[in-house]
């Protein structure tokens, strides 16, 4: 029988088989020791100074945090304050998020995913993280019934954001305007101060939901 591909599949594919591990790579011992006793991997993607890790790590004992920034002096900042507040539910992650889940993550392994103001793309859409082949990679990674959680103040990167997680993703998403006095992180303070409105799109991953990477994994 001929089976339809999912819009997904007819999209440029992702190729984690040429992506290097980041510069002294090595995977933290939280997915070294991992089983179904550990607490639900949370990821965070472009944590920036850390405002949001540090709170959710600290509000939420029982999940795990691996916050990932590739500007040095952002995660210096964070990185120190971490260090501070000695958490160890939190591993913050100076590296490319794209290059560091390919080879530290493994199918079907990571609760919720945030992705919290990402830089804007506008004149790069391909950039834009629903737009990237890697999307595909990063919801093999997301355990069924996972979400997904991305907040922006781009009216027009929501807007494709929604369509792209509708028409070529195939998830069921819910948009939320995020309430004017919530202080996330330094980004969402910053534009709620403006009166701009900021959005938030959480997308969930079905049972059953299949990508062409579910069984690859990175050669150590
Ligand atoms: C606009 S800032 C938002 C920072 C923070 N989430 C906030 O809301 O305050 C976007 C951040 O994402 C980081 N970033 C962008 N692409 C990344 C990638 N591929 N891997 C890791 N960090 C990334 C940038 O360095 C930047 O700090």
């Amino acid at each position: 029988m001929n089976e339809k591909p999912l819009s997904h599949q007819k999209k440029r594919t992702f190729q984690p088989e040429k992506l290097s591990p980041p510069r002294d790579f090595s995977k933290p011992s939280i997915l070294l020791n991992n089983n179904a006793e550990s607490a639900p991997i949370i990821i965070e993607i472009g944590t920036g100074k850390g405002k949001h890790a540090l709170s959710f790590a600290a509000t939420n004992p029982d999940r795990h945090l691996i916050a990932i920034e590739r500007t040095r002096n952002k995660f210096e900042a964070f990185a120190k304050q971490a260090s501070q507040q000695d958490l160890d539910n939190l591993t913050p992650v100076h590296a490319d998020a794209i290059a560091w889940i390919v080879h530290a993550m493994a199918s079907n392994s990571v609760a919720q995913i945030y992705i919290l103001y990402p830089n804007p793309e506008q004149h790069n859409p391909n950039q834009q993280w629903l737009n990237m082949p890697f999307f595909e990679f990063l919801l093999s990674r997301l355990q069924e019934g996972g979400e997904i959680i991305l907040a922006t103040n781009i009216e027009t990167y929501m807007d494709n954001a929604e369509q792209q997680a509708d028409r070529v993703w195939r998830l069921p998403a819910v948009r939320q305007q995020v309430p004017a006095d919530s202080q996330r992180t330094h980004f969402e303070v910053k534009y709620l101060a403006r009166n701009e409105s900021c959005w938030q799109l959480t997308m969930h991953k079905p049972t059953g939901y299949q990508t062409r990477f579910d069984e690859w994994t990175a050669s150590e």
